[in-house]
């Protein structure tokens, strides 16, 4: 079931089971003054190495599935090339993500995308540049498709909420269980091959119980699609792998999987069908870390404020739009006395406070912190409010 730790435990934790894993950098100190004195600060270091381990991770334990990366969680070439090299497919919702997977290696055969509502010239830009597997979940959006583009392979999306996600993705996008199968027949009406079922479960979905359950629900849609007349081939799980966060230990990629390894046996395993996924999360939020420094200080009503040269409206947007909170380490913080302090970013807006509830040592102006886990929603919806760049972004072995 869900596992929610903070993290000063999470070292307890993942001692006592060999099964979790927490939030760590993918570099060290010494190496982060390196990089900082080669790119400056701030940085967000991509760790090849971690891509690979993660994607290997997913492959081993979930034989048969066909894996497309969700570009949204992080499009930046780093990712996205060595993924390319590794043999991974790739999930965009836009033409600027199809435009980027393209130039870091994928061609659109490998290709899918996921935006169940896409405005017509998104819709022709990526099927110009050759990509043919799209979703909808609902009928207008069938109706524009047959109409642009009836060429194409369809997915309907089901909307599946689950206890464990911190983030519900069909709030806005999935149609429901009692729908499905008349959005399927009309597009069908239109012309179009409908040949599959997607969902997502929500993002950081903490435990692979609640696959089983939606799961089983996509089965009974299914078997009701193929009653119609529908012969459907592929069913898309989706995303939602967890990653390990400031109050999230979360299971190992391997323990994980191996889980939604038997659920997917246990609910599909008796049909010869096409099963991919659209990891995003669970691919690349540990593959990077961002290296941030202290630009200043002060005291106010007693309390330190640090601000770094990184906030809100760059890598920690996170935070803001995707609700997760990260931990900062400080260089060699077990051996010295730490104290409460705020962190705030370094625009002028008063809302870009980092945090307010994090123990840090006295920091000096120049030290580093590093953030792990800052692979995903961190600079993908960061912007450069106030005049101020985005973090450089670098790749590492
Ligand atoms: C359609 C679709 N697929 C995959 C993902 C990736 O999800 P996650 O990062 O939880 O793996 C998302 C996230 O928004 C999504 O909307």
């Amino acid at each position: 079931m869900a596992t929610v730790v903070e993290f000063s435990r999470q070292s307890e934790v993942a001692e006592l089971s060999s099964e979790y894993r927490i939030a760590s950098p993918v570099i060290g100190f010494d190496r982060a003054r390196e990089l900082v004195a080669e790119y400056g600060s701030p940085l967000l270091v991509f760790s090849h190495a971690q891509v690979r381990r993660n994607f290997e991770a997913m492959r081993n334990a979930l034989p048969g599935v066909e894996f497309f990366y969700a570009a949204k969680s992080n499009p930046c070439y780093p990712i996205l090339s060595t993924l390319a090299e590794a043999g991974c497919s790739v999930d965009v919702c836009s033409w600027g993500e199809m435009k980027a997977a393209l130039d870091a290696g994928f061609t659109p055969d490998r290709m899918i995308h996921t935006h169940p509502c896409k405005t017509v010239s998104n819709l022709l830009d990526c099927y110009k540049a050759g990509l043919r597997w799209f979703t909808i979940d609902n009928k207008c959006e069938a109706e524009k498709i047959a109409a642009h583009t009836p060429d194409v392979n369809i997915l309907c999306r089901l909307a599946m909420s689950s206890q464990s996600s911190a983030i519900n993705l069909s709030a806005k996008f999935g149609c429901s269980e009692q729908d499905a199968v008349g959005i399927m027949l009309h597009a069908k009406s239109q012309g179009l091959a409908v040949k599959g079922i997607s969902f997502h479960v929500g993002s950081q979905c903490r435990s692979p119980d609640d696959f089983h359950v939606a799961l089983m629900r996509a089965r009974r849609v299914w078997d009701r699609a193929v009653d119609a007349g529908i012969p459907l081939e592929v069913l898309d799980f989706g995303g939602g792998i967890p990653a390990p966060y400031r109050h999230d230990a979360v299971l190992t990629l391997d323990a994980y999987c191996q889980s939604l390894s038997q659920a997917l046996e246990a609910t599909f395993g008796d049909l010869n069908i096409r099963i991919i996924a659209e990891p995003g999360r669970g691919m690349s939020a540990d593959t990077g870390t961002l290296v941030t420094s202290v630009l200043g200080k002060s005291v106010r009503s007693g309390l330190t404020w640090y601000i770094i040269d990184e906030g809100v409206y760059g890598s920690f947007s996170g935070q803001v739009y995707d609700h997760v909170e990260f931990p900062l380490l400080a260089e060699n913080a077990d051996e010295r006395t730490v104290s409460p302090c705020v962190v705030a970013g370094p625009t002028c807006d008063s809302s870009d406070v980092v945090c307010r509830d994090q123990q840090l040592p006295d920091l000096d102006v120049g030290e580093l912190l590093l953030v792990p886990t800052m692979g995903s929603y961190t600079n993908a919806s960061a912007c450069p409010f106030n005049g101020l760049p985005v973090a450089r972004i670098i790749g590492v072995d």
